[in-house]
């Protein structure tokens, strides 16, 4: 999610917002917005918003719109960076959000899964909502429970909301007359700034690094105040916390990567939190909740084949959607590259649901499919990017929640995709009654991201295992069934970053054609996770390998010793059913990429020839 910075103090709150804005550009965003407090005369919050078009480089322009209130006026302010999960990406659904009832603003980082009861109880009490996010809700609730009699009415009224409230935040208020900010977190990350005689807000200590290096790192369910009279910082018991304050030694350029030295990896390093963000709000206790499928309704039952259609990752991840589809919900599922569909004339059953991924969905030739679908057959969307064209032509679609992919190739949009195909899956199995034991798929979803984890925590041995074969001129990536799609994706990494040459196979195919590239300067990646009868083929294949002095990387379960005579370097991964593995399995792939191309010299981050979003045909 994006960014928030707050500021109270005796300076003019106006650039050090903005300055502090354009630290979180890093983050990516797509509209941006500040509000002012003007202690002065007109005793009136100021408020400028606008959407990236407006923004092509960088939010400098609203220090022209903020430009409106006298330069000396603002001691008081919040500012935020929005990437969209809810709403348009546009000016209306920008932050700050309004309550007038008390002239409250709010910016918000995260999630309100229950906003639109909340939405409906607010509107039941005459709140009128103006915009189409989540967010607003917090303003007006706020508004609602605001009580003068209490000693800080303000503290107390987001205290009151944050209990009643669903999701995650991070999340600065203000209100006219008040003088000070109140700020929250919970699951998205909120730091205090102490300056001196001023105070901070911010998303991560970047946006006040050239104003302090003393940081008070909030704990979810805090809320704090700052104010003249300093920082109070409590829960939402109104329990007072007293904490420890941190000081920062990070440079500004390693706080935007968080220590990271790409985006790549850090977006690699982020997935445990991408699968998580992805089923969040979305496990009820009987089944799974997805809005965009509810919102195809009736036209579910009747559905009884699926068609996905992507490009590149997107294209594997839907790969791996077709073995979901067919065995979680029994339902035929055929995938097309949508540069071919879109040419193909393609044949569709009226009873077909068309799904298209994208991760920026901006993609031409999906978008181009996705319109070609759509003049027959009911069209779904799984994509990142909230507003973007795809998801503005699909009848439906669910968002993946992964935040802003920066690095260009995809890695953790991947993870996403695959989450929510898997979820979707789930719930047209439940509903088709194929699945019947949902908790058990539930509990073991819910345990990925811990082994996630344990995968990135043996990045330096593959650090290793890419020391050895940084230098050869091809790879070959070999898996069977739902493996087959991860080792086209580890393909794809390694080749798009690092110029190597790769080929993913299904592992079978390995003898009607590449066995004959083996020998020793062909390093072969087996993705042999499972103990089903594919298991023992993918062991002979590697015998094959073997026989002709091929380097063997086999990523296979923790306490396989069968792969142990065969395989030159080992990579164990957790276990896991075998619909879920393509989430494990592809960890290890992603880091042999990122540390090939950096021991190459690459920059992983902008790969040459390469676009973040090929917008072009
Ligand atoms: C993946 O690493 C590449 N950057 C590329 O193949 C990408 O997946 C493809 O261009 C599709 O992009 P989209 O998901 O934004 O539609
Ligand atoms: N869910 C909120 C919205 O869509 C906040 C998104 C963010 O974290 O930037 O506006």
């Amino acid at each position: 999610m994006c960014g928030i910075i707050g500021y109270v103090g005796k300076r003019n709150a106006q650039p050090i917002l903005i300055q502090g804005l354009k630290r979180l550009e890093y983050r990516g965003y797509d509209s941006a917005g500040v509000a002012l407090f003007n202690q002065g005369s007109s005793n009136a919050i100021t408020i400028v918003k606008t959407a990236k078009d407006n923004l092509p480089n960088g939010v400098s322009p609203l220090i022209s719109l903020a430009g409106k209130l006298k330069p000396d006026s603002a001691q008081i302010g919040i500012a935020h960076t929005r990437w969209a999960t809810h709403g348009e990406p546009n000016e209306t659904n920008a932050h700050p959000h309004v309550c007038n009832k008390h002239g409250i603003a709010v910016v918000h980082n995260g999630i309100i899964e229950n906003y639109r009861a909340l939405r409906k109880y607010l509107e039941s009490k005459g709140h009128t909502m103006s915009t189409g996010t989540d967010s607003e809700v917090l303003a007006h609730l706020i508004g609602e429970n605001f009580d003068a009699k209490e000693k800080d009415p303000l503290i107390s009224a987001v205290q009151k909301t944050l209990a009643e409230i669903e999701g995650t935040y991070g999340m600065a208020v203000m209100m006219k007359g008040y003088d000070g900010i109140v700020a929250a977190r919970n699951g998205s990350p909120l730091i205090i700034g102490l300056g001196d005689e001023e105070l901070f807000i911010s998303s991560d200590p970047g946006p006040i690094n050239d104003h302090t290096k003393n940081i008070i790192r909030l704990d979810d369910f805090q809320v704090a105040r700052i104010g003249p009279d300093g920082y109070h910082i409590t829960n939402l018991d109104n329990d007072v916390f007293e904490s420890k304050v941190e000081k920062i030694t990070w440079d500004i350029k390693q706080i935007e990567l968080s220590g990271y030295d790409h985006f790549m990896q850090k977006e690699i390093f982020q997935q445990p939190q991408t699968v998580q963000d992805a089923f969040r709000g979305r496990l009820g206790e009987k089944g799974v909740r997805l809005d965009g499928l509810d919102e195809l309704g009736k036209v579910m039952p009747k559905i009884s084949r699926i068609k996905l259609v992507a490009c590149g990752t997107s294209w594997h991840a839907s790969k791996i959607g077709k073995y979901l589809f067919e065995n979680l919900a029994g339902i035929p599922a055929e995938v097309d590259y949508a540069s071919e569909f879109r040419y193909a004339h393609p044949i569709l059953d009226p009873a077909e649901l068309v799904i298209v991924l994208s991760q920026s969905g901006e993609t031409a030739d999906t978008l181009e499919a996705l319109r070609q679908a759509k003049k027959t057959n009911h069209t779904f969307g799984i994509v990142n990017a909230v507003g973007s064209l795809i998801t503005r032509e699909n009848d439906a679609g669910i968002y993946i929640h992964a935040g802003p992919e920066i690095g260009v190739a995809s890695t953790k949009a991947f993870t996403g995709q695959v989450t929510c195909l898997y979820l979707m899956a789930l719930q047209m199995g439940i509903e088709r009654g194929v699945i019947d034991n949902y908790s058990v798929h539930k509990a073991e979803l819910e345990s990925l991201p811990g082994k996630i984890k344990e995968i990135l925590d043996m990045d330096s041995n593959i650090k290793t295992i890419a020391e050895n074969y940084a230098k050869n001129k091809n790879y070959l990536f070999l898996g069977r069934g739902i493996n087959f799609p991860v080792a086209l994706e580890g393909a794809l990494k390694l080749k798009e970053i690092s110029k190597i040459h790769a080929e993913g196979y299904p592992a079978a195919e390995m003898k009607h054609g590449p066995i004959a590239l083996i020998d020793k300067n062909m390093p072969v990646v087996f993705v042999a996770t499972g103990r089903d009868t594919l298991y023992e083929k993918v062991l002979s294949n590697m015998e094959e390998v073997k026989a002709r002095k091929g380097k063997i990387i086999a990523v296979v379960n923790q306490g396989d010793e069968r792969v142990r005579d065969l395989a030159d370097h080992i990579i164990p991964v957790p276990t896991t059913s075998k619909w879920l593995a393509p989430l494990l399995n592809v960890i290890p792939l992603q880091l042999l990429a990122y540390h090939t191309a950096v021991i190459r010299g690459k920059n992983p981050d902008k790969p040459e020839n390469l676009a973040k979003a090929v917008t072009v045909e």
